[in-house]
Order: structure tokens, then sequence, then C-alpha cells
């Protein structure tokens, strides 16, 4: 079957993809999108976690035909989501990643390093540099899962509290970290954000 959907705000269209076949294997394995990782392809790490329509889901458990008209936001798309969300509704949220783009601005619009393809050096989101700030990252697998998953609750939740930052990224497992300097990541970017809108 083909499937038609949107993935960092661009359309795009996968062909003869068989009923097993997950998101995350048409993304990792047909685009090129490698940010999101395949470590239990069982919905046990939250290594594989997009946004499917805004809302964070394992792309390990999702059938790429379940995605046809949908949008999907990877890491690879997120520092340009992030951008979107601030100019376009600042203080809320967006579901697609794409709305308020003036028919201008589409027309003018150029591929860019959110593709994931070019490796150009790109302004990060808020989140990822919080990451990087509070030594968050170590050998860096269950990162792009925890990013996505950060980033909605931010959206979602401006003031986490850390019941709430632990209970958002509860399904993201790090072998790494201890998870304390995670913790800090998120807290970090969530006092950044509250004081830009001072
Ligand atoms: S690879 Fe999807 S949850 Fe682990
Ligand atoms: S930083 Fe290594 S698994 Fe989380």
């Amino acid at each position: 079957m083909r499937v038609n959907f949107t993935v960092n705000g661009r359309q795009q269209e996968a062909d003869d993809v068989w009923e097993g076949e997950s998101l995350l294997y048409v993304l990792r394995e047909r685009m090129g999108l490698p940010g999101s990782k395949n470590a239990c392809e069982q919905g046990e790490c939250g290594s594989c976690t997009v946004r499917l329509d805004g809302v964070p889901v394992c792309s390990c458990l999702v059938a790429a035909g379940q995605v046809e008209g949908r949008e999907v936001v990877t890491v690879e798309g997120l520092a340009d989501y992030a951008k979107h969300r601030e100019d376009a509704h600042p203080g809320g949220g967006c579901a697609s990643g794409s709305c308020g783009t003036t028919l201008d601005a589409a027309q003018r619009w150029q591929a860019g390093p959110a593709d994931g393809q070019s490796g150009e050096a790109v302004e990060l989101s808020p989140i990822q540099q919080a990451f990087i700030d509070a030594g968050a990252v170590q050998c860096g697998f269950c990162t792009p899962g925890l990013l996505v998953a950060a980033d909605e609750l931010l959206e979602t939740h401006p003031s986490p509290s850390d019941q709430d930052i632990r209970e958002a990224l509860s399904g993201n497992l790090c072998r790494c970290t201890g998870y304390e300097k995670i913790l800090d990541a998120v807290r970090l970017a969530a006092a950044r954000q509250e004081e830009a809108v001072r």
C-alpha cells in the first residue's frame, strides 16, 4: 500500500508498505530519518517516540498504515517545530507543526537541515539546548525520545512539577544518566521558558 503523510511539515509518501510495517521502520529505513531510535520494538523504552498529530507515541507500535493523512514530528524536526510554535502559537501548542505558514512563506520554502539530510548547523530547540547545558546526554541513545516527550510536556505544562516531569518521562528508559540530569534539563528548559514570557 501507499501511505501519504506529513513528516516535519513536509508531505511524504511511502510506497509498497506492507501491513505489519511500523512507522519507526518507515522513518528510519525508508526516509533516512534515524533520529528515532530502535531499541526494544515493543513500546517499552520510548527511544522511538515521535509526535503523531501532536501526541507523543512509540513509533514502533504504530502501523505505518495508521498514519495516512496525519502529521508526524520527529526529533529531526523538533527545532523547526518549536520555532513555529513560538512564532505562530506563543504559549500554546500546534498539532501540525506547519499551520500559520503564509502562502508567500510556503512558496519561498527551501529544504533545510530539519530534513536530517544536510548535516548543517541549525539552531536547537530550547529543550535540546537545555539537555546539552545540563549535561543530560551521555551515550545519547535515549535522548531523541526524551526530547520529543519533554518538549510536549513543556508545551502542555509550561511550569511542570517534578511529579509532572517524572510522569511525562516515565515511558522513556535511559541506561546511562540515572535520570537526575535529565530532570535538571527539563527544569532548566521550563525556567528559561518562564523567563522568556515575563
Ligand atoms: S523501540 Fe519503541 S518503545 Fe522501544
Ligand atoms: S544517555 Fe545513554 S541511554 Fe540515556
